[in-house]
């Protein structure tokens, strides 16, 4: 018993990434209100696309609680969105997220993995770029409250 209660507690610190299910589309919409509502109506948005078939979301889980989500749509290979809980930035978990999409759209055949991110994130612009991805186009108006996006992508 004391053994099995040990297991338990190493299991509950351990960090992993893994597929969403329902019960994370809470954490999903609330912090996608958080980091994307200067940009649209995100929190509505993003639990749309969480909901299509065509659309895989992962999550990273530390102690338990998901801190971060990363989501691809397959058909196209588009990230759609990737955020991490602001208390857990600059941890390499954005860098964990994006690793495993990766990985996924490898295993799924696609060949490129692309996405638009605001002109004025220089942050996530930054990110991607650590990544390898490159800032191929621009698309004015591109968000629902009108700012510009750049057009990332990477051959993978
Ligand atoms: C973009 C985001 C997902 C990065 O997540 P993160 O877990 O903090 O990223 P990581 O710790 O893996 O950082 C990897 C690299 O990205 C770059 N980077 C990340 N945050 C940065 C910052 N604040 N300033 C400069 N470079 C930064 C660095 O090169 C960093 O490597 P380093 O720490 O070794 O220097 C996170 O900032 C976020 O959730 N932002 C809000 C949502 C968003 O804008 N998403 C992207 C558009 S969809």
């Amino acid at each position: 018993m004391a053994r099995k209660g040990k297991e338990r507690r190493h299991l509950k610190r351990r960090e992993l990434v893994r597929v969403a299910c329902e019960e994370d589309c809470t954490f999903i919409r609330t912090l996608s209100g958080e980091v994307f509502s200067v940009f649209g109506e995100y929190s509505e948005i993003i639990p749309q696309w969480f909901a299509n078939p065509d659309v895989i979301t992962l999550v990273y889980v530390k102690n338990g609680l998901p801190v971060g989500f990363a989501m691809l749509y397959v058909l196209s290979g588009e990230i759609l969105a990737i955020a991490v809980l602001p208390a857990f930035h600059r941890r390499g978990i954005g860098s964990a997220l994006l690793d495993h999409i990766q990985l996924l759209a490898g295993q799924l055949g696609l060949r490129k993995l692309s996405l638009h991110t605001a002109k004025e994130n220089d942050i996530a612009r930054l990110f991607f770029q650590k990544a390898g991805f490159t800032v191929i186009g621009a698309q004015e108006d591109y968000y629902p409250k009108g700012q510009e996006a750049l057009i990332i992508s990477k051959c993978i």
